[in-house]
């Protein structure tokens, strides 16, 4: 069975739609609304997407595969992004992610058991200035120590 949005985010789609001259120029805020949704972005995911925005599913594939914020494999709740770049390599990146490997006892790509954590390591945030830096779903972190990171993930519920 082909998935269908709920009602209300048939409704936020139309709304974010309207906004743009061409309906495809809404594709990164509609793929964001998508992945919320279905907690992926699987093939039939991608061809709904087409559907509504009237382009080819390989278009909308294209965008899937190329930001690492959006994914084609259930995430866990929480997706951290650690950035393994040469400004975050420089001040402690790889030390920052063997600690979270350690602290969370999954490999980059994979999900904790409780699907709680996803762990991914990832090209350039655009935060060099704050180097070592993740992202965890939308939510920048910079300066990352282990402290620091601890003091976050026992934050999250
Ligand atoms: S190199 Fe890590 S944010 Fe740019």
């Amino acid at each position: 069975m082909s998935p269908e949005f709920s009602e209300k985010t048939k409704k936020k789609i139309e709304e974010i739609v309207a906004r743009y001259p061409q309906k495809e120029a809404a594709i990164l805020p509609v793929l964001h609304i998508t992945q919320q949704e279905f907690g992926s972005i699987s093939a039939e995911e991608e061809k709904l997407v087409a559907r509504i925005l009237g382009i080819k599913p390989i278009s909308v594939r294209e965008i899937v595969t190329f930001y690492t914020m959006l994914s084609r494999e259930s995430l866990g709740k929480y997706h951290i992004q650690v950035c393994s770049n040469l400004s975050c390599s420089l001040l402690g990146a790889g030390n920052f992610v063997d600690y979270l490997v350690e602290k969370l006892g999954i490999e980059p790509g994979e999900t904790t058991p409780d699907k709680k954590f996803t762990l991914s390591t990832v090209e350039c945030l655009g935060a060099c200035e704050r180097a070592p830096c993740m992202l965890i779903n939308f939510n920048y972190y910079g300066e990352m120590d282990p402290k620091k990171v601890d003091e976050i993930l026992d934050g999250l519920k």
